[in-house]
């Protein structure tokens, strides 16, 4: 296999369906992880239509919004499939509970992080065992943390291959791409929430905010990663 900067190199003028057509017809270790956002959304359609069984999963923190079930639901019925859930490890919540209370995520960024780490870290530690290259919908104006990243990267923590397909796609890309296909979307986006993750720790927006400004937002921009997308 080719270096990172190499592949980022081999496929700078490639469309997301074109490395994802490579990567797919020829490597059976490639999973995408979806939230079920519209990124995600996306890139499943895109990933089924090159192979109808690629293997998409998602973590479910026990903390989502309804309809964020409500869209993995619309979605398995299109497709005909069971995006396989992750789930986090019992043991782990129920100690967090005991530690830091059933909403502690408020009082600080270090019970954030915990929270994180065990309803999403540890889950997705599973979820890549066998992976050797993550698919994400990471985009590089979502956030000043993300506006460097790679189409490829060398995920540390994981030790795989993170393949960022929509890494230079904008906004409005995504969004006609979506309506084109008739692509399943969550719900709460057309109610003020471009970026969606669980309800706690999520909400709706204003017009002239940031994109990601709904997500943790009494955090500092800076801290907004839950550590699925640190290097
Ligand atoms: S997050 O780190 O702040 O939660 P964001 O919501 O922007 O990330 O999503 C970025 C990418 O992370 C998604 O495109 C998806 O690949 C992955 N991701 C985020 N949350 C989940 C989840 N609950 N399950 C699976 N993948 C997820
Ligand atoms: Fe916990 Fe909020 Fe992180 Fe979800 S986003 S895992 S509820 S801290």
């Amino acid at each position: 296999m080719e270096t990172i900067e190499e592949l980022n190199k081999k496929f700078k003028n490639s469309s997301p369906e074109e490395v994802l057509e490579y990567f797919l017809s020829k490597n059976n270790n490639i999973a995408l992880s979806s939230s079920f956002g519209a990124e995600d959304q996306v890139l499943t359609h895109m990933m089924l239509k090159i192979k109808n069984d690629a293997n998409i999963f998602t973590l479910d923190t026990g903390r989502l919004p309804y309809e964020t079930y409500d869209v993995m639901d619309r979605t398995n019925l299109k497709y005909n499939i069971k995006v396989n859930v992750f789930f986090p490890n019992s043991d782990n919540v129920e100690k967090l509970y005991q530690k830091q209370g059933i909403n502690g995520f408020y009082e600080s960024v270090e019970n954030r992080k915990n929270c994180c780490f065990v309803r999403k870290l540890e889950p997705l530690k599973r979820a890549l065992e066998n992976v050797d290259i993550w698919v994400t919908g990471l985009r590089a104006e979502q956030s000043i943390t993300r506006k460097d990243m790679q189409m490829f990267e060398y995920d540390e923590s994981n030790d795989l291959i993170k393949l960022n397909p929509l890494i230079n796609f904008t906004e409005k890309q995504v969004w006609d791409y979506i309506l084109k296909n008739n692509v399943p979307f969550n719900k709460l986006h057309s109610q003020g929430y471009p970026s969606i993750g669980c309800a706690p720790c999520t909400r709706a927006i204003k017009e002239d905010e940031d994109i990601r400004s709904g997500r943790w937002w009494w955090e500092n921009p800076e801290h907004k990663e839950c550590g699925l997308h640190q290097k």
